[in-house]
């Protein structure tokens, strides 16, 4: 930003201003959007946002700038993808020079080679890939693969990881304690009214971190696929036990099971090679998204070649979108900048500010629990020690934490309400001071427990 830029920015309402923000303007589009855009929003995810869902202008390096005037650091960073920041000038100049080339061609170029290449180079299980738009379709895609591969049907997913809206896959996402039955045999819980109940048919519901579980569920031989984020961070951010992972690999290898990382969230961000790199485990598959394309909706499949290739002897995978240029001119460009130099920097950073989140909330009598690595945490009110799975997780004070996170916002700091924080690249030494300030103003005002 420009020294003018900067001056003009201070004097708007937001981290450093000392104005509290309001958000009446966001809360009056959103209900006069509404007459047209059900909801106001074009996401479920986006809905019951405390104190309204927000609109925005624009964003530029860690900051949003919303309708009613605020700016805002941002730790939703688009619910992960902004590894790079808001509008990074090594990807607009990428996508720039892609728009003036064309926009679609329903044909290969030899951007979508390079960025290929890339990920062969950066991901351990990539030894072929193909690229589509979203996430919830590559894991479409790698679970068509997994029975192809093994001529079985049955998937085993776990409590609390999220993979994708899509009624095969949207079941115990987060599912109540009462619903959940017991932790040795989870009940099955659909994710939305009016799913295709008969597509969960081929799905089985698990409790992760427990080798014993999955380890004698595979023995039976019949499982086609097992998939997981390797790190669970649409519940929490919760590190595999020591071993587990490793056990997981070792089961599926022994009885013929195809093991799929979702690495949505934590690819592209955890490390270069996301999370089977920085816990060195190697799965036969991997769904990429989200930071891959830092903002543009470009999706991986990645894994043995043998199955990858599958694709080419009678498994269907198509995408009128997939590898659009403009979007993969981004993800060269993205991932040419991820060098293990931002990862360690987005590293230090993020733990000085997990550390003193942990402590500014602490002085002011709050009883929290902060896990996960620096470029992805969670923070969550009255936890008695880190949760080791979804059902330790799902017993955090979630209301006093909407308090919480309302109350940053106020004073110009947006985090996610079920406890997830992102970094970013943009995120420096100075806008992780001004966070900490407002953690201290928030964690006063909402009053110790
Ligand atoms: C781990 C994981 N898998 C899959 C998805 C679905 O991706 P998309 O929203 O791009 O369809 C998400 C989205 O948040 C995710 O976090």
């Amino acid at each position: 930003m420009s020294p003018d830029a900067e001056g003009a920015a201070a004097a708007l309402p937001g981290h450093n201003s000392g104005q509290r923000c309001v958000f009446d303007e966001s809360a009056r589009r959103i209900k006069e959007n509404s007459r047209f855009l059900a909801g106001g929003v074009s996401s479920n995810f986006r809905l019951g946002i405390s104190p309204t869902p927000l609109v925005f202008e624009r964003g530029e390096g860690a900051c949003l700038f919303d309708v009613d005037g605020n700016r805002l650091i941002d730790y939703y960073l688009a619910m992960g993808p902004m590894i790079l920041g808001h509008n990074p000038a090594v990807v607009r100049s990428a996508v720039e020079a892609q728009l003036a080339r064309g926009i679609l061609y329903a044909g290969q170029t030899d951007l979508e080679a390079q960025a290929a290449r890339k990920v062969c180079e950066m991901v351990p299980c990539a030894e072929r890939m193909r690229f589509a738009s979203s996430g919830s379709e590559v894991v479409q895609a790698a679970f068509r693969l997994a029975r192809a591969a093994t001529g079985r049907r049955t998937i085993i997913k776990f409590e609390g990881h999220y993979h994708g809206w899509f009624d095969n896959v949207l079941w115990s996402n987060a599912p109540t304690l009462e619903a959940a039955g017991p932790e040795e045999a989870p009940n099955r819980i659909a994710g939305s009214k009016g799913q295709e109940l008969e597509a969960g048919g081929g799905i089985e519901i698990l409790s992760w971190n427990r080798l014993d579980l999955i380890e004698k569920r595979l023995a039976r031989g019949d499982v086609a696929g097992v998939i997981m984020e390797a790190a669970m961070c649409n519940a929490g951010a919760v590190q595999a036990a020591p071993g587990y992972l490793e056990g997981v690999r070792a089961a599926c290898t022994k009885h013929g099971t195809m093991l799929i990382f979702d690495e949505v969230i934590t690819g592209f961000r955890l490390a270069p090679g996301g999370a089977q790199q920085r816990f060195g485990v190697t799965p036969d598959m991997a769904t990429f998204a989200k930071a891959i394309a830092n903002g543009f909706p470009v999706a991986a499949i990645a894994g043995r070649a043998d199955v990858l290739d599958l694709f080419g002897q009678g498994v269907l995978h198509g995408g009128t979108f997939n590898a659009q240029p403009v979007a993969i001119a981004a993800a060269l460009a993205t991932m040419n900048a991820l060098t293990p130099e931002v990862f360690a920097t987005i590293e230090r950073r993020g733990r000085r500010l997990m550390d003193g989140i942990r402590s500014e909330l602490t002085a002011a009598g709050h009883k929290v629990v902060v896990t996960g690595w620096g470029q992805f945490f969670h923070v969550a009110f009255d936890l008695d020690a880190p949760a080791r799975n979804y059902r330790d997780l799902v017993r955090m004070n979630k209301a006093k934490y909407v308090k919480f996170t309302t109350a940053l916002l106020g004073h110009g700091v947006r985090a996610l309400e079920r406890g997830a924080w992102f970094m970013s690249i943009e995120h420096d030494d100075a806008i992780v001071d001004q966070t900490l300030e407002a953690v201290k103003k928030a964690a006063r005002d909402i009053g110790a427990a």
